[in-house]
C-alpha cells in the first residue's frame, strides 16, 4: 500500500503551484495524494511568511497536526515553504515538526522522507540559482478543471523594504519559454479554458538563447497563440517595469484576459520611496494612462499596505487620493507586519499605533468597497463572454463564471451549458463582488 499524503495550502497562487509540484514529485515516488488528515502517513503544511498573521495561523495548524500525530504514531509531519526557508531549524525546536523544506528543496522530499525517524528529523533550506521545476508536470489539485497556474519564474530581485519575499524565497530566475508553452499546451489539451502565468515580477521575465531572447511580452503572445478558445491571465507586474510592449500586446489578443494587477502600495511618494518601490505617483499614474489608452475596458486591481513605517495622515490621504483617482475594480489591502530581517525592520520603527493602522485601513476598506461597487455599475446593461468554472455558491440553480475583467458573473443554469463552455451574458444587477446576469 502507498503512504499517503495531505497537504494544506496557505499563501499565494505561486504557493498553490508548488503544492501541485510536490504531489508530483512524491507521485512519482509512490506516495498516493489524500484529502483527509486522518488518514494521511505524511502531513504537510505549505507555509507563507508575508504577514505575521500568515504564520500565526500556521502555528496554529502546527499544533493540530502534533495532536493528530500523538493519536496516530507513525505519522510524519513536515513544514514546507516560506516559513520552513524564514525558520528553518528553528522549526525543530518544539518537535512538533519531523521535517522542514525550503522552496527550492522540493526534488529531495522523497529522500528526506524516508530519511525521517522518530530521532532524526530532516532538513533542506538550501536556496538555488537555477531551479525552476520546469520539467516537473504538476498535479492539479483544483476542483473545477478549467483554470491552471503556471509558474513562469520563481524568486524575487527587488528589495521592497517591507518584504520578506526576497529571503524566502530567493534569488529571480526564469523558468525556459519551451517548458511554459508545452505545459499550456498540456492543460489545453485536457480540457483546461484558461492559464494563469505567475510570478512575482512578470515583467522581468528573461530567458537569453541562441534562437533569440524572450521577454514578458513575446512568451504572453506565444501562450496567446495556442489557441484563442484558451484565455491567458498574469500575475504580478511591478509597476516600474510594465512595459508598453507588454500593454500592447495584451491589446492585440483577444485572449489576453483585459485585467492587470498593479500593486501600488502606497499613494505617497514619501512612502514609496522608503519601501523601496522605484516608482513615483506621477510613474504610477502615467502607466494606468498607458493602459487605459490601449484598453479602455482593462480592469486594474491592486495591493494596498496602511501604516507603513512613519506613515502620516497626509501619506494615508495621499493612498486614499490614488484610489480613487485610477478608480481600482479590486484590491487586496494589509496592515504593515514588520517581518524579520527586512530592510524596514532594520531601518525604520513600525510606529504606526495598531488602532491608527487600523483606521486607515478600514477607510481603505470602506472606499474599496465605493469603487468597486461603481465599477460594478459601470457594467450593469452590458454583454460580457464568461467562461464557466462551475455552480454558484449559493445554488445548484446557478453557474458562475469571469468576464475577461476577471469580474465574477452569476446566472440561471440553462440545458446544455457547463463547466468551461464560453456564454454570453448580459448584466442585470450588481453588488459590490458579484454582477448578476442572464444568457442572451
Ligand atoms: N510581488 C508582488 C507582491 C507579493 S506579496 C508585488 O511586488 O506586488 C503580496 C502583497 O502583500 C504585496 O503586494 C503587499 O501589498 C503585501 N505585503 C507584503 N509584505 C507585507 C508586509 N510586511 N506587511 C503587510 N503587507 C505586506
Ligand atoms: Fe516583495 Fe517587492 Fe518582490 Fe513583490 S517585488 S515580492 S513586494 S520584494
Ligand atoms: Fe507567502 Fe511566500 Fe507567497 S511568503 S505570499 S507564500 S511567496
Amino acid at each position: 500500500m502507498s503512504k499517503k499524503v495531505y497537504i494544506e495550502t496557505y499563501g499565494c497562487q505561486m504557493n498553490v503551484n508548488d503544492t501541485e509540484v510536490i504531489f508530483s514529485i512524491l507521485a512519482d515516488a509512490g506516495y498516493a495524494r489524500t484529502g483527509e488528515m486522518g488518514e494521511a502517513d505524511v502531513i504537510l503544511a505549505n507555509t507563507c511568511s508575508i504577514r505575521d498573521n500568515a504564520e500565526q495561523r500556521i502555528w496554529g495548524r502546527i499544533e493540530v497536526f502534533a495532536t493528530e500525530r500523538r493519536r496516530r504514531p507513525g505519522v510524519v509531519v513536515g513544514i514546507v515553504g516560506c516559513m520552513a526557508e524564514r525558520l528553518k531549524d528553528s522549526l525543530l525546536d518544539s518537535r512538533k515538526v519531523d521535517l522542514v523544506a525550503g522552496p527550492d528543496a522540493y526534488r529531495s522530499l522523497p529522500a528526506l522522507l524516508a530519511a525521517i525517524t522518530p530521532d532524526h528529523p530532516q532538513i533542506n533550506v538550501l536556496l538555488s540559482h537555477e531551479e525552476t521545476y520546469a520539467d516537473i508536470r504538476p498535479l492539479r489539485i483544483d476542483k473545477n478543471g478549467v483554470s491552471a497556474f503556471i509558474s513562469i519564474m520563481r524568486g524575487c530581485n527587488n528589495v521592497c523594504s517591507y518584504c520578506v519575499v526576497p529571503y524566502t524565497r530567493g534569488a529571480e530566475r526564469s523558468r525556459d519559454p519551451r517548458t511554459i508553452v508545452r505545459e499550456a499546451c498540456d492543460v489545453f489539451s485536457r480540457g483546461y479554458k484558461e492559464v494563469t502565468l505567475l510570478g512575482q515580477n512578470v515583467d522581468s521575465y528573461f530567458w537569453k538563447s541562441p534562437e533569440g531572447n524572450v521577454g514578458f511580452a513575446q512568451l504572453l503572445e506565444q501562450v496567446a497563440r495556442i489557441s484563442p478558445e484558451l484565455r491567458v491571465r498574469y500575475s504580478t507586474s511591478h509597476p516600474k517595469d510594465i512595459s508598453d510592449e507588454v500593454i500592447e500586446t495584451m491589446g492585440r489578443y483577444e485572449n489576453i484576459c483585459k485585467c492587470i494587477h498593479l500593486p501600488v502600495q502606497s499613494g505617497s511618494d514619501v512612502m514609496l520611496e522608503k519601501m523601496r518601490r522605484r516608482y513615483t505617483r506621477a510613474w504610477y499614474l502615467d502607466r494606468v494612462r498607458k493602459i487605459r489608452e490601449v484598453m479602455p475596458d482593462c480592469a486594474i486591481t491592486t495591493d494596498i499596505i496602511a501604516g507603513f513605517c512613519g506613515e502620516t495622515e497626509q501619506d494615508h490621504q495621499d493612498t486614499l487620493s490614488i484610489m480613487r483617482e485610477v478608480g481600482y475594480d479590486a484590491a487586496f489591502m494589509f496592515a504593515y507586519s514588520e517581518r524579520p530581517g527586512t530592510l524596514a525592520a532594520r531601518h525604520y520603527p513600525d510606529d504606526v499605533p495598531p488602532e491608527v493602522k487600523n483606521r486607515r485601513l478600514t477607510e481603505i476598506i470602506e472606499l474599496q468597497n465605493v469603487l468597486s461597487l461603481e465599477s460594478n455599475r459601470r457594467d450593469v446593461g452590458r454583454t460580457f463572454r464568461v467562461l464557466v468554472e462551475g455552480p454558484s455558491k449559493r445554488s445548484e440553480l446557478e453557474l458562475c463564471g469571469r468576464t475577461s475583467s476577471g469580474k465574477m458573473c452569476v446566472f440561471p443554469a440553462v440545458a446544455g451549458v457547463g463547466v468551461g463552455d464560453y456564454v454570453k451574458v448580459r448584466v442585470l444587477d450588481c453588488s459590490s463582488a458579484t454582477l448578476r446576469c442572464e444568457q442572451v
